[in-house]
C-alpha cells in the first residue's frame, strides 16, 4: 500500500514554477523576481547565493506565504503557498526573541499561534532545545543569552511545530566569525537529526558550501538562477572538511560565479 505521508518521488516537496516579484517603489516598478524556477526534493538541503539586492529575501516571503508573485506560483507537496502555514517555519537574520517571554516561551510561539495542543508541544519545544544545547537556558530570558545563543533559540523556535520546510534568510550574518563556523555545524547536526527540507540564504561562500546538497546562484535584479551547483561531499562534515581540496574547489568555482555576476552589473 502507498504510503501517504510520503510525496510520490517526482512531486518536489517544495517548487517554484516561473515566480515572478514586481514591487511598486516610490521611484516606479522594481523587479525583484524574474521567471524564477526551482525544484527541491523533501530532505535536501539548498542553499541561495547571490548580490545583496537580488530577491534572496523576497523568495523567502513567497515560500513563507507573507507575499503573493506576482506571477508564478510557489508550491508546497503540489499545493499553491498562498499565506502563511502551519508546515513551514522560518528562521530571521536577527533571532528576534520576546524579551519578556523565557527561551522556552519563545520556542513555544508559533505552536501557541497555530493553536496547538500545549502539553506535546512544550515536550516538542524541550526536546529541540536538548539538540540546540540549550535546555538548561529554558528558563532565561533572552537578554542573558549571547548571539549565538538566541539564535539557536531561533532555530529550535523554527522547527518547535515539526515543518516540513524550514526557510532561514542569513541567519548567522549578524555573528562573528568564529561563531558563524561553530553555528554551521551546529545547523548541519540539528538538520541531520530532524531530516527537514532546508531552504538557506547566505552571503557566505563557505557557509553554503559547507552545509549544502545543492547551491542556487542568483544573479543581480532582477533575480533568477545562473548556476546550480550541486555539493558532493560526505557528511556529516566536520572542521575537517574545511580542509580538503574538493572544498575548496567549490569555493573557488563559486567565487569565480560571483565575480562574473559583479562585472555583469
Ligand atoms: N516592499 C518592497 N517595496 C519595494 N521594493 C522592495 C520591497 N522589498 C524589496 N524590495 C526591493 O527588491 C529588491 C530585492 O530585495 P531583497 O529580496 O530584500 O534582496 P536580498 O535579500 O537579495 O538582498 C531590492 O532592490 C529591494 O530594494
Ligand atoms: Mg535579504
Amino acid at each position: 500500500m502507498a504510503d501517504a505521508s510520503r510525496p510520490t518521488p517526482d512531486v518536489p516537496l517544495v517548487a517554484a514554477e516561473d515566480l515572478g516579484v514586481v514591487f511598486q517603489g516610490s521611484q516606479g516598478q522594481i523587479t525583484a523576481l524574474d521567471t524564477l524556477s526551482l525544484n527541491i526534493r523533501k530532505g535536501e538541503f539548498v542553499s541561495v547565493v547571490g548580490p545583496s539586492g537580488c530577491g534572496k529575501s523576497t523568495l523567502i516571503r513567497v515560500f513563507s506565504g507573507l507575499l503573493a508573485p506576482t506571477r508564478g506560483r510557489a508550491l508546497l507537496k503540489g499545493e499553491p503557498i498562498t499565506r502563511p502555514r502551519g508546515d513551514v517555519g522560518i528562521v530571521f537574520q536577527q533571532a528576534n526573541l520576546l524579551p519578556w517571554k523565557t527561551v522556552l516561551d519563545n520556542v513555544l510561539v508559533p505552536s501557541r499561534a497555530l493553536g496547538r495542543d500545549i502539553g506535546p508541544a512544550r515536550e516538542k519545544a524541550l526536546e529541540l532545545l536538548r539538540l540546540v544545547g540549550l535546555e538548561k537556558f529554558r528558563d532565561n530570558y533572552p537578554s542573558e543569552l549571547s548571539g549565538g545563543m538566541q539564535q539557536r533559540v531561533g532555530i529550535a523556535r523554527g522547527l518547535a511545530h515539526d515543518p516540513d520546510l524550514l526557510l532561514m534568510d542569513e541567519p548567522f550574518s549578524a555573528l562573528d566569525t568564529m561563531t558563524r563556523d561553530h553555528m554551521s555545524i551546529e545547523l548541519q547536526r540539528i538538520w541531520m537529526a530532524t531530516h527537514k527540507t532546508a531552504l538557506f540564504i547566505t552571503h557566505s561562500i563557505t557557509e553554503a558550501v559547507f552545509l549544502s546538497d545543492r547551491i542556487v546562484v542568483m544573479s543581480a535584479r532582477p533575480g533568477r538562477i545562473v548556476k546550480e551547483v550541486s555539493i558532493d561531499l560526505p557528511r556529516p562534515r566536520t572542521v575537517e572538511t574545511l580542509a580538503d581540496p574538493r572544498f575548496a574547489a567549490y569555493c573557488a568555482e563559486l567565487r569565480a560565479l560571483f565575480e562574473e555576476l559583479v562585472h555583469f552589473d
